[in-house]
């Protein structure tokens, strides 16, 4: 069984607080179904203005396999190792995880990264956690995502200028919501993915650390906790530095939270065994105050953190942003489609290194994929769609890669696809659209409806762009300049689709 809640009753010498109780609950989600999946959780409660907020427990177990072979050696991959090869891992605080996580009398390790509920949805900046995660789990280890609904509540000492805004508890709810159904999504469907490691259980938990936080009273805290940290080493850490030393300074609050993240780890490893906790390098004074309360209070060894690098472009700048803003990990927030185009569009002088980092080709791909840049003849862009397809299925799902790579197709002047009403409407909402009715358009030439639904601004332009060959009706290049729109050309009744040129379309839907 997956599931080995273990306990470390030898140095358990004082539950600090109350422990989590559970209700059994059946996943609906869209799991395989070679997969069995069973978890329990907390259940929401809801009532007007109160809720308590989830945890969920999930277990997937896939039919016992037999193993190949040729696979047997790398049955008991080194994740450390493997992270470090693909360039994941930017410092660890002991150099015995190496050992800890391969060492086959300890068991499978857990390990937890914390995700702020501060969106509705994940953005590209938890990808890199997610991935981290994810190894493990292929690695044998089990994975913790541990939601912060309590620290969600304060705030953090982020860097930025301002304390972040107070969430209200509806907002919070509904953030937490989001970002477990997408790490559900991406933790239970890993098994699909390409990989070159066995990947063995499968389980993985996701903790909310208000289920403890709401009952931790002041006065035990400071008893208990705050009585082993360490003020000056509190201020010595680089991001409270930075702050104290701007103008707005920073607010007892924030100067809390290293504090707070600390005691989650502790209370983790006593309470749920978890031993490694991850996160991006800006994580780093967190995570140990995490491993110093471990070591301070319960007197053991044994707690390990581990931080990767920001995701970074060769020119320095921060990956994860478009012109239109974040790159939301929730299809609600952004399309599969536009998601795959983000990667897509990986300058050549990136995508190696992300291929290595956000992707679970094996290495030897990797290396081939970017010697085939090198050659004569390589197609451009070739590597950047294989790391588009690699990332959407990894977030996405293989569901969701299919509607990006049939939204790629709809949307290429000239295409062969022939174009259908749900393919159309599946890609509205990522290109301009506007309604008209039937009798607007039929009759009407395609020159005026081009300039009428605003894709060009004169007909002078429209016949211009006409003659050049690129004006299309649902992706047919037309050359008739007086081609008027007829019923045949309405998509299923419908929708149309113009385009000028390569970049801009707009559907018209027929109201
Ligand atoms: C929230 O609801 C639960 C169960 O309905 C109740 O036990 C608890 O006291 C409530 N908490 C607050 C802060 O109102
Ligand atoms: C702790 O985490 C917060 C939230 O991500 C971050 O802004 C802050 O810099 C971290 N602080 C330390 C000391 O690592
Ligand atoms: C490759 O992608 C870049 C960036 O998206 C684009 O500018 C270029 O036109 C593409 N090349 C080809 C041949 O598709
Ligand atoms: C379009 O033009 C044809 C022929 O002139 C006419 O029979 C038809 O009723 C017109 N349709 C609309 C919707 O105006
Ligand atoms: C051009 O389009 C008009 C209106 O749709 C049509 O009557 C005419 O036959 C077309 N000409 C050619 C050469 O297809």
């Amino acid at each position: 069984m997956a599931t080995s809640f273990r306990t470390f009753l030898s140095f358990h010498h004082r539950t600090l607080f109350i422990p989590l109780t559970s209700a059994a609950f059946v996943a609906s989600s869209n799991i395989p179904s070679s997969l069995a999946i069973h978890c329990t959780r907390k259940l929401y409660c809801y009532t007007p203005r109160n809720i308590s907020l989830t945890s969920i427990r999930c277990c997937v177990q896939s039919a016992p396999r037999t193993i190949e072979p040729q696979y047997k050696v790398a049955s008991h991959p080194n994740v450390v190792q493997i992270l470090e090869e693909r360039g994941l891992i930017e410092s660890i605080t002991s150099e015995n995880l190496r050992s800890a996580c391969s060492d086959p009398s300890s068991g499978p390790l857990r390990v937890y990264c914390g995700f702020d509920p501060t969106a509705e949805s994940l953005h590209l900046g938890n990808l890199l956690g997610l991935i981290v995660l994810s190894w493990f789990q292929r690695c044998g280890h089990e994975p913790v995502a541990l939601i912060g609904g309590a620290t969600g509540r304060i705030g953090d000492p982020s860097g930025k200028s301002q304390e972040r805004p107070d969430l209200d508890v509806n907002t919070l709810e509904k953030n937490v919501k989001g970002i477990v159904d997408t790490i559900t999504q991406i933790l239970s469907q890993n098994k699909n993915l390409n990989s070159n490691v066995i990947p063995s259980g499968g389980s993985f938990v996701i903790l909310n650390n208000y289920d403890w936080w709401k009952e931790v009273k002041l006065l035990d805290f400071l008893k208990q906790v705050g009585r082993f940290a360490r003020v000056g080493a509190m201020i010595s850490k680089e991001s409270v530095k930075k702050r104290l030393e701007s103008e707005q300074g920073m607010s007892y609050t924030e100067f809390t939270y290293q504090l707070l993240q600390g005691y989650d780890f502790l209370y983790l490893f006593q309470n749920e065994g978890v031993s490694v906790q991850i996160g991006g390098s800006d994580q780093w004074g967190n995570i140990t105050a995490g491993t110093e309360l471990i070591r301070k209070i319960l007197q053991v060894e044994g707690a390990y953190g581990l931080t990767f690098p920001l995701l970074l472009k060769s020119d320095g700048t921060k990956f994860g942003k478009s012109e239109d803003g974040a790159i939301w990990l929730s299809p609600s927030m952004l399309s599969p489609y536009k998601f795959y185009q983000y990667f897509f569009s990986v300058p050549d002088a990136d995508v190696v290194r992300f291929l290595k980092i956000l992707t679970f080709l094996n290495m030897e791909e990797i290396n081939e994929l970017a010697s085939e840049m090198t050659r004569p003849g390589y197609t451009p862009n070739t590597t950047q769609q294989r790391l588009a397809e690699e990332v959407t299925r990894f977030v996405h799902g293989e569901d969701g890669l299919n509607e990006a790579l049939k939204a790629t197709e709809a949307l290429r002047p000239g295409s062969e696809t022939k174009l259908d009403w749900k393919t159309i409407e599946g890609i509205a909402n990522d290109i301009p659209s506007c309604s008209l009715a039937y009798n607007q358009v039929v009759n009407l030439s395609l020159i005026d409806l081009s300039v009428s639904t605003g894709l060009l601004e004169s007909k002078s332009a429209a016949r211009r762009l006409l003659k050049q060959g690129g004006l299309y009706l649902n992706n047919n290049r037309v050359d008739n300049e007086s081609k008027k729109i007829e019923a045949e050309d309405i998509v299923d009744g419908k929708v149309l689709l113009i385009s000028a040129g390569k970049k801009n379309k707009v559907v018209v839907r027929i109201s």
